[in-house]
């Protein structure tokens, strides 16, 4: 992935679109962190991580929860929690998981993986997944140990994954194969959806959700799951360096992130979808803007803006990498950064830093582009 600011001939973004990462902590969670009730969270005795962890189990439906410092800690914990070494895990072949953590799954978990191709809503075809099933029978094949899902799906436009087919998905399985869900964006399928965390994961065993993405918290991840397997979860967090001290001082910032006042974050993703919605209208009016292709939507057409549900917008732009590169630098000059994926799609992503007006601006922008590089 190519980030995109940073380019010494650019300007420090002023309409930063790269990820939903880029948000800074509310002043309501800044308040929090500074008035934090601290322990020692390794002696399972900070007030303030106990509390975050109690929430984000109600809100989630799930027995237990773990705060972790990042998504990908939270990811790599849950692979070490729920499969064995030389294990194999099924997942969609564009996951995060399988793409974007630096294949922690074999470097440190020992496990081997199963890409599957995902469709257009970023679902896993059942038939495939039941085909890469290894027969335990059969010693050729490592042991399937886990199948994990990604909700919101990020490189099939973030679509949100629904209950129906995680429904399916639990029926077609084996019962002793868990369910992993990188929910990293899980509040903004429930939102897109309109239907609670609690449902979208009635069918999973664990699930990591993040709270340093659109609900701006600073730092951390969730992971939730049976007490058995946090259990698991929270030795594998020890083992690879993640158990902090006086962690409440983070966690504060979480629970603002999911409490159920005004000062929540949760409730206010809706306005990153608008923001997603209108920047998608004006961008697939333009010539040159197409559709990105993928997992994200079918090659060789208009960008469809009734593909955008959530806060992330994919599109290519016509004539190929060297276009590609001009149109973000001719951008970059405008102040606004966007990100490249290596496979030629360009991303925008809604959050707490932009609004409507900013939106228009980027629209104007691209306009501007696309005639400069022409
Ligand atoms: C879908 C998904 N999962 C996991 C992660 C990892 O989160 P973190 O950056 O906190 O490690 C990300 C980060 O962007 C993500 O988009």
């Amino acid at each position: 992935m190519n980030y995109g600011a940073g380019n010494s001939d650019s300007p420090t973004p002023v309409i930063d679109l790269r990820s939903d990462t880029v948000t800074h902590p509310t002043q309501a969670m800044l308040d929090a962190m500074a008035a934090a009730v601290v322990g020692d969270d390794v002696y399972g005795e900070d007030p303030t991580v106990n509390a975050l962890e109690l929430r984000a189990s109600e809100l989630t439906g799930k027995q237990s929860a773990l705060f972790v410092a990042s998504g990908t800690m939270g990811n790599l914990v849950s692979v070490m929690a729920h499969v064995p070494r030389g294990g194999e895990i099924i997942a969609p072949a564009q996951s995060h998981v399988l793409r974007d953590e630096a294949a922690n799954y074999s470097v440190v978990a020992s496990a081997g993986v199963r890409p599957v191709i995902e469709n257009h809503h970023g679902e896993l075809p059942l038939d495939v997944v039941l085909e890469s099933i290894n027969d335990p029978g059969d010693l050729h094949g490592a042991p399937t140990s886990l199948v994990v899902i990604e909700n919101c799906h990020a490189h099939s436009m973030s679509r949100p994954i629904t209950p129906a087919y995680m429904r399916a998905l639990r029926m077609a399985l084996p019962d002793e194969l868990p369910i992993h869900v990188d929910g990293a964006r899980i509040f903004n399928a429930s939102i897109a959806l309109d239907t609670p965390v609690r449902d979208l994961l009635a069918d999973a065993d664990s699930a990591m959700f993040c709270l340093s993405k659109g609900l701006s918290a600073p730092v951390g991840s969730m992971v939730v799951g049976s007490e058995q397997f946090i259990a698991r979860a929270r030795r594998a967090r020890k083992l690879i360096g993640g158990g902090m001290r006086q962690a409440g001082v983070l966690a504060a910032a979480g629970l603002v992130a999911l409490g159920d006042d005004e000062c929540a974050t949760i409730n206010r993703l809706v306005e990153d979808h608008r923001c997603a919605q209108l920047l998608a209208e004006g961008l697939s009016l333009q010539a040159g803007i197409v559709s990105p292709g993928g997992c994200a939507q079918a090659e060789g057409s208009d960008l469809d803006p009734a593909r955008v549900v959530t806060n992330f917008v994919l599109f290519k732009v016509e004539g190929g990498s060297a276009r590609r590169a001009a149109y973000l630098q001719a951008l970059a000059r405008q102040g606004i950064a966007l990100m490249a994926y290596d496979h030629g799609q360009i991303r925008a992503v809604t959050h707490r830093g932009i609004d409507e007006q900013q939106i228009r601006a980027v629209i104007d922008a691209s306009a501007v582009a696309l005639r400069a590089t022409a």
